[in-house]
């Protein structure tokens, strides 16, 4: 039964990247990239894993909607009570990963986290539906919870108790951002060459870039 699982592979052809393709900025690299995933028809191109670790080193990896990036950093909202918010909190570091099968990439991030400013989580969790704004109230991220009902009975009182008001973003509730230390673009070849190029910080603020074996 498990040979059939052995048996999927798949020779990656599409694409190459090479030291002279790559922008000299991981960022700018990311952006030309992101644009090519956008254009590729990916079904959210923005879903990326991201990994978090408590202090006692217990990984733990889910996935989240990347919701904006720049020079700062890739940012991300949740819920800072959950279980990523309490290994956050401990150990402020991640690892995001891209997963781009339809262009045969993959991009991984590793960084420092920390909070974006109340001012900015109050703009986006506005700029969300209604109906997830109430639902993001409502759940206690990552806590035992007794059953669906529970939950739905909770979103049905907030509902009424605000009647026509709009939810305000629970404290608890935010964005992150994670501020790049490497970041790895890695392009599928044929024969299991894939090439790897990494970016790494340096001292001064400039970026070192290295190929890495696949
Ligand atoms: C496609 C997809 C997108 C998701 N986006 C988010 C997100 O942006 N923020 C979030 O808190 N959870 C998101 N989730 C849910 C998380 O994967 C996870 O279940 C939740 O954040 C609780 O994780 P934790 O218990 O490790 O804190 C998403 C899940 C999927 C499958």
């Amino acid at each position: 039964m498990f040979d059939f699982i052995a048996d999927i592979r798949k020779d990656y052809i599409l694409k190459t990247l090479s030291e002279s393709d790559a922008e000299d900025n991981p960022i700018a690299q990311f952006e030309k990239w992101w644009k090519e995933a956008v254009h590729s028809e990916i079904i959210e191109p923005n879903a990326m894993t991201l990994a978090t670790a408590s202090s006692d080193g217990l990984p733990a990896a889910r996935i989240v909607l990347l919701k904006g990036f720049d020079q700062k950093g890739f940012l991300f909202y949740t819920n800072y009570n959950s279980f990523k918010g309490q290994q956050l909190a401990e150990n402020p570091r991640a690892c995001l990963v891209f997963f781009w099968k339809e262009i045969e990439r993959q991009v991984r991030i590793t960084g420092i986290v920390s909070k974006v400013n109340p001012a900015s989580s109050d703009e986006y969790f506005h700029s969300r539906p209604s109906l997830s704004r109430f639902g993001a109230v409502a759940s206690p991220q990552s806590q035992v919870i007794e059953s669906r009902e529970w939950l739905e009975l909770r979103v049905e009182k907030l509902t009424e108790d605000l009647g026509s008001e709009d939810p305000k973003r629970p404290e608890h509730w935010g964005g992150y951002i994670v501020r790049p230390v490497t970041i790895e673009f890695w392009q599928g070849r044929s024969n299991r060459l894939h090439d790897r190029l990494q970016y790494s910080l340096e001292e001064g603020g400039g970026w070192k870039i290295e190929r890495l074996a696949p």
